[in-house]
């Protein structure tokens, strides 16, 4: 949300070019002797390889930050850890579980404090999914989006994202797992809530859904699996939407819950391109905080 419409637009276009170039042996390295700080006190696969192998071919360097070996892990607190960290790193990556610390640790940062997830959001697999559409289908612009399934930080971002650029959002969720109601208060007719799944799906240009137990949530496994029967995504509900709709999932992807093995696997499902381009995206995301930004040390 820090970013206007175009300069999100502008991200994109920047992720799709890096991407060509890579794919091309054109190697681009502006970031040689760059630093990214990268804290994790969540797991993560996409998000951790995307970001240190980005910073890589950028030439420069990720360093990978846990809460078993820092002092974070030991009790230092945010403000003095975004002091320290912030006058060696260029700029840092945080998954982490509340929102607020990020928000703490950017308001103390030196320098640019990426949102690599939290319990309330998770803002550069976002990046990752609209690259995805652009590539396959063009501009996302007046899209039909639908979010099945739990309202937690995938859901609040697709929200995010729908004003961001500028797409309808339906989300079919089940009764006491709405998103935050805030923001979808703030978000107006562009986003609905329809509780049924088939009639959220309805007409829509993407359908996309994530695990019902978050990390964290992990004790509730069972009782979620109870709520949210009848919110798989599978080939009786991808039939709703329109032909060419794409599937999408962040992942990972729990196969027989949130989505069935057949719709994963099957021609719609877009999921492995969308993890790819988390690399392509954060690339750009980087140039586009730190290239134009900081003086020229090379
Ligand atoms: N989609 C995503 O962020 O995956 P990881 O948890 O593996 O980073
Ligand atoms: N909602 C999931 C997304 C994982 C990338 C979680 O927070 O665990």
């Amino acid at each position: 949300m820090d970013f206007t419409p175009q300069e999100l637009e502008r991200l994109i276009e920047k992720a799709i070019e890096l991407k060509t170039m890579w794919q091309q042996g054109d190697p681009y390295s502006p970031l040689k002797n760059r630093t990214l700080a990268m804290i994790f006190d969540k797991s993560s696969t996409r998000t951790r390889v995307s970001f240190e192998v980005g910073m890589t071919q950028l030439g420069g360097h990720a360093l990978f930050l846990s809460p078993d070996d820092t002092q974070l892990g030991r009790g230092e607190p945010v403000e003095d850890s975004a002091r320290v960290i912030s006058r060696m790193a260029d700029a840092i990556m945080i998954r982490t579980f509340e929102h607020a610390m990020v928000e703490k640790f950017a308001q103390y940062s030196q320098v640019p404090v990426i949102n690599a997830l939290t319990d309330d959001y998770h803002p550069c697999q976002l990046l990752a999914d609209v690259m995805t559409y652009v590539e396959l289908r063009g501009s996302i612009k007046g899209a039909q989006v639908t979010w099945v399934g739990d309202g937690n930080n995938m859901c609040h971002s697709w929200m995010n994202a729908a004003r961001q650029f500028d797409f309808q959002l339906k989300i079919a969720c089940p009764e006491g797992y709405e998103p935050n109601a805030q923001l979808l208060a703030e978000l107006g007719d562009r986003v609905a809530i329809i509780h049924d799944p088939k009639e959220a799906s309805k007409n829509s240009d993407i359908v996309v859904t994530d695990v019902w137990a978050s990390m964290g949530q992990e004790a509730e496994q069972k009782r979620r699996e109870k709520d949210f029967a009848g919110y798989q995504v599978n080939s009786e509900l991808m039939a709703q939407a329109n032909d060419d709709a794409l599937f999408m999932h962040c992942l990972p992807a729990h196969r027989g819950e949130e989505v069935s093995e057949k719709v994963l696997e099957g021609k719609q499902s877009v999921v492995w391109q969308e993890a790819e381009n988390r690399l392509h995206a954060q690339k750009a995301l980087l140039v586009l905080l730190l290239v134009d930004q900081l003086p020229d040390i090379q």
